[in-house]
């Protein structure tokens, strides 16, 4: 009787614990780690719930209904030189596309992040014979729209469109030899995503992203319109290199290119009063960011 009482305990003992094991494990997946760390750098934003998500996809309609007149397959904006005069927003975008892939690998494979209505794949798969893209994003509005685009230019042997959302991005580790999200990493949790993208670049695998960035801590009011009318979230310059460093990625080179994206305010976007106003004041910028994954040391 004795015995089997204990027993019952030991059993009862074993069950409660290995429960609260798990919870506290899940918690501190959920809490520690990755998660916590993103949250001591982020300022003051937490991570995007499901029905901010909600509110973010409705966003990005609007933004490109309202943009539907200019719409050229690039959501993101151009950048300006010396010889840009009398050129069309597509044509600076497109200035802006070549200037951060540059040349890439003969036969690579590429992961676009936040591919938008496709617009930098095909620029990419033209001037790349031998490259493969996946490309993904989380409207699938969009990835419609991009399927549409690489389909009707015969490229879709060489790009595969999927609807998903990068947080949960399950590709095989040390796939891509590149991965870019153009104007895309600002709207997500950073440092999940940059983990993940880690994850999934081989040895001497390159990243390029380019984003608005902030130079100090935005004021409450900034802060607030940044996050919930332009829905970013948006890290230092510092932030970035601390991250990556910490997640592993090596030559992180970063170029300020803030003066070169400012004229698409004043002459494509005049309705975007604010974030000019933040740009003039030097309280956002504009980066370009490369890295490379070095995982030898992890082998
Ligand atoms: C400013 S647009 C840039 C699109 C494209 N990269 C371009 O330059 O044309 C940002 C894109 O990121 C996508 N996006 C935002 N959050 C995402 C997420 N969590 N997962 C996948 N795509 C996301 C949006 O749907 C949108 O298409």
């Amino acid at each position: 009787m004795n015995f089997s009482f204990n027993y019952v305990k030991l059993n009862l003992f074993t069950i409660i614990s290995t429960l609260l094991c798990s919870l506290s494990l899940f918690a501190g997946e959920k809490l520690g780690g990755k998660i916590s760390e993103a949250q001591a750098l982020r300022p003051g934003s937490a991570w995007k719930k499901d029905d901010l998500l909600l509110s973010y996809a409705k966003y990005f309609d609007e933004i490109r209904n309202k943009n539907r007149e200019r719409l050229t397959g690039h959501l993101h904006l151009g950048l300006f030189d010396d010889n840009c005069e009398g050129k069309s927003l597509k044509e600076l975008q497109e200035n802006m596309i070549h200037f951060v892939l540059g040349n890439l690998r003969e036969n690579a494979h590429a992961l676009d992040i936040g591919c938008g209505v496709g617009g930098t794949a095909l620029i990419a798969l033209q001037k790349n014979p031998s490259l493969k893209i996946d490309a993904i994003d989380f409207l699938e509005i969009n990835v419609q729209k991009a399927r549409k685009l690489i389909h009707s230019n015969n490229l879709e042997g060489r790009c595969k469109l999927i609807n998903l959302d990068a947080h949960y991005m399950s590709f095989s580790e040390n796939t891509y030899d590149y991965a870019w999200a153009f104007e895309a990493l600002m709207y997500m949790d950073q440092p999940i995503v940059l983990q993940k993208v880690f994850g999934v670049l081989k040895d001497q695998g390159v990243f390029k992203f380019c984003d608005f960035c902030i130079k100090e801590p935005l004021s409450e009011e900034d802060e607030v319109f940044i996050r919930e009318e332009e829905f970013m979230s948006l890290l230092k310059e510092s932030d970035y290199r601390i991250l990556m460093g910490k997640i592993g990625f090596k030559d992180i080179e970063i170029v300020d290119l803030t003066n070169r994206i400012y004229p698409n305010f004043i002459v494509f976007y005049p309705e975007s009063k604010a974030m000019c106003k933040l740009i003039e004041q030097g309280k956002i910028r504009y980066i370009l960011v490369k890295a490379t994954a070095v995982k030898s040391s992890l082998f």
